[in-house]
């Protein structure tokens, strides 16, 4: 991590940086960046939030600007991000905002944050009607990924992450598909250096789709697979239950299950993706909530239009098609499946 400094340097970052950290990443690896950057002739200070998807809110990004301009920061500052993708996208939201903009960067310490949210430049907080509904589209100069931060990350965020993984997968290329389900002992082993090309792998895809519709007016939309129901049982469990993976595993279950009825996905194909999904082990759903109130909650969704929901399904594994509009039944059923013991969760 303390090899930012040089990349800073080399691509002509202002000497006036900060680094906005959450406070279990800022003793790991900010610090570090921190006297890296000191190293190399920067002038960094650290600004540090609560670590949680609770804090990823409009509050703590008003008191971000308070310290920033208690330190004194103008346009001529800019902002690294530390952390998994809370911070990411909180920064991110300070950066293209604070004067109007001032340089960004991503360094993501989180799986998740380093095959998703650190690239593609959508940034932005929640809000108690919906998550990240408000934001923009702000690319970071460049993205930072050291994948020796994963070593101390906690087992449960790197499954999380790996719902990530699998998702591109699904929607893009079916051959990555099978090389997760060939590697993916190994990939939830200590051993990080596995995970160098599936990070790669995934920047590359998510480039792929984000450079040809950065504002996601259409095929961006492929990326939101899982993300419907997903955001839906975040939003209904006040983020306290399920990490952002977790959701979107369920999400990925219930949209397999819709995709079968709606667009023709094989059963074979929707048995093989929900196998692989159900060995991340989510926590269970809580017994407080049941299938109409997930769909209630769906339509706080960004891709709502004119009151009916518009999903991302899949044809086949790593073929999507979005904008789909399956019938209210077909959703309730699936999601109701969500309910049921683990085995019959991909029980086809
Ligand atoms: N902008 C996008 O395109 C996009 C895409 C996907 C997800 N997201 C957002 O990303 C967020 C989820 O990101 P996340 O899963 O990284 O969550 P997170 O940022 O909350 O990080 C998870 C936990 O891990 C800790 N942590 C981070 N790095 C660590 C490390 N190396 N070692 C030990 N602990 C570490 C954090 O402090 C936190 O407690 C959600 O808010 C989601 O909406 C955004
Ligand atoms: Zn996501």
């Amino acid at each position: 991590m303390s090899s930012l400094g040089p990349v800073a340097s080399e691509l002509q970052l202002p000497e006036r940086i900060i680094i906005i950290t959450d406070t279990n990443v800022k003793p790991l690896y900010a610090l570090q960046i921190h006297s890296g950057l000191v190293h190399y002739g920067f002038r960094p200070d650290i600004i540090t939030i609560p670590a949680g998807e609770r804090y990823k809110t409009l509050e703590v990004v008003r008191e971000v600007y308070d310290q920033l301009n208690e330190l004194r920061c103008g346009r001529d500052v800019a902002i690294v991000a530390v952390g998994g993708g809370v911070v990411g996208d909180l920064a991110g939201f300070v950066a293209a905002t604070y004067y109007r903009g001032v340089p960004f960067v991503q360094a993501p310490t989180t799986l998740l944050a380093q095959v998703d949210s650190s690239v593609g430049g959508k940034v932005g907080v929640n809000v108690p009607y919906g998550k990240n509904l408000i934001g923009a589209f702000y690319q970071p100069r460049f993205v930072f990924i050291d994948t020796k931060t994963l070593t101390t990350l906690p087992k449960r965020e790197l499954r999380s992450g790996m719902a990530e993984v699998i998702k591109y997968g699904a929607i893009l290329d079916e051959n990555f598909f099978e090389t997760i389900i060939d590697t993916f002992d190994t990939l939830l082993s200590p051993d990080v250096n596995a995970f160098t090309d599936i990070i790669e792998r995934c920047c590359a895809l998510k480039a792929s789709v984000v450079e040809q519709d950065e504002r996601e007016s259409g095929y961006r939309e492929i990326l939101n697979f899982g993300h419907t129901v997903g955001h839906a049982l975040e939003t209904l469990t006040q983020y306290s239950v399920f990490t952002h993976g977790e959701a979107i595993t369920y999400g990925m279950m219930a949209e397999a299950h819709i995709s079968v009825n709606h667009c023709g996905l094989p059963q074979e194909d929707a048995r093989r993706l929900c196998s692989l999904l159900v060995r991340l082990s989510p926590p269970k759903i809580p017994e407080s909530i049941d299938e109409e109130q997930v769909f209630e909650a769906m339509f706080t969704d960004k891709k709502v239009r004119s009151g009916s929901l518009r999903l991302t399904l899949i044809n086949k594994i790593g073929d999507a098609t979005f904008g789909e509009t399956p019938d209210e039944h077909h959703i309730k059923q699936s999601i109701r499946k969500l309910f049921t013991d683990e085995k019959d969760l991909c029980g086809y």
